[in-house]
């Protein structure tokens, strides 16, 4: 049996009754069980923690989930691919693209392409491998209602694809608060099993936990809440070998006196989760300055791109016109 088949009832300890109502709150798959947290299990099921608790062991158990053998993450790391970007110097930035597997966030302020970087992988992702794609659809998770078809349109022909047939291939969802963000991501195992998603982007990962956590006595619960969403995430990626792309906005820091007084928002939990990070600024005209700013074996520095009609460019050709 592989872990694709596993179903709820399967756990032990679990019979047709508990296992309808797991249903109901959206737990139907025994790996987003085995993820819970005892607590909020508990609350939603009306149970003891303890019980909570030994539902959760019994489904990490029966998926195996603990230690994992040095060869089984080299052997999963391997099968790592790229999506590009549209440009070259900004694929060379990230070692190739943005890599799956892994999550990869674009924070800077508004208007500094965040948004359309996000369009372009959603048409990217669904080139074949051999022009920088994986050949597979996206799901986009848009909070802000940013989401612009006419965007993807634009992209798609300038690639030369049928632009219906690429629209057909991107699932948005709208999310409208955090919990609902939450929710749909950890309901995404589905559509990503059936659809074969290659990508997905959530534009913006931050903007509603700001909006639904304000004050300081909440700031620790939010922290928590987004860390475990991008854990959700990153284990999305792990497990269907998908490339998770992220936005974030800035911050002003008052405190800071000397040097860039701004500061993605999410704190250590964003710089902790996130593989790859590039803070993006505006620079002449349609030019974009990308820097890379966390990343594993890859040196910290800064490359130009351009935002065009067709999408994103290197920035030489387009800084001569
Ligand atoms: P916020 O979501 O507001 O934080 O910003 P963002 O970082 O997501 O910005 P976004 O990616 O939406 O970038 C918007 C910028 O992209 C605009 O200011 C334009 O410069 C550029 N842009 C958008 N559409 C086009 C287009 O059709 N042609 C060209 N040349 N540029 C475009
Ligand atoms: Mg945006």
């Amino acid at each position: 049996m592989t872990k694709k088949d596993v179903k709820i009832e399967d756990v032990p300890g679990i019979g047709p009754k508990l296992a309808q109502k797991l249903r109901d709150v959206g737990i139907s798959d025994p790996m987003v069980l085995a993820v819970s947290s005892p607590a909020e299990l508990a609350k939603i099921l009306d149970i003891g923690e303890g019980v909570a608790m030994k539902v959760i062991k019994a489904a990490r158990d029966l998926l195996g989930i603990g230690f994992e053998t040095a060869d089984k993450i080299y052997e999963r790391k391997l099968k790592a691919q790229r999506i590009t970007t549209g440009s070259k110097n900004l694929d060379e930035l990230l070692g190739g693209g943005v890599e799956t597997q892994a999550i990869t966030e674009a924070f800077g302020q508004f208007g500094s392409g965040k948004s359309q970087l996000g369009f372009q992988l959603s048409v990217n992702v669904q080139l074949p491998p051999e022009k920088g794609g994986l050949g597979r659809p996206c799901l986009f998770i848009d909070t802000e209602n940013t989401f612009s078809p006419d965007r993807i349109v634009l992209i798609a022909k300038a690639h030369g694809l049928d632009p219906n047939e690429v629209l057909k291939n991107i699932y948005v969802a709208r999310a409208y608060n955090a919990e609902h963000q939450i929710y749909l991501v950890e309901r995404a195992h589905e559509i990503i099993e059936e659809k074969n998603i290659g990508l997905i982007v959530v534009d913006s990962l931050t903007s509603h936990f700001r909006a639904d956590f304000v004050g300081r006595g909440e700031l620790a619960e939010r922290q928590q809440k987004l860390n475990k969403h991008l854990h959700t995430l990153q284990r999305l990626a792990d497990a269907y070998n998908l490339a998770v792309y992220i936005t974030n906005q800035v911050m002003a820091r008052p405190d800071i006196l000397f040097g860039d007084p701004t500061q993605p928002v999410g704190g250590h939990v964003l710089a902790h989760m996130a593989t790859y990070r590039i803070y993006l600024r505006k620079s002449k005209r349609n030019l974009r300055i990308a820097r890379l700013v966390d990343a594993p074996n890859l040196p910290e520095r800064e490359v130009l791109f351009a935002i065009t009609e067709e999408g994103i460019r290197d920035a030489d050709k387009e800084s001569k016109k």
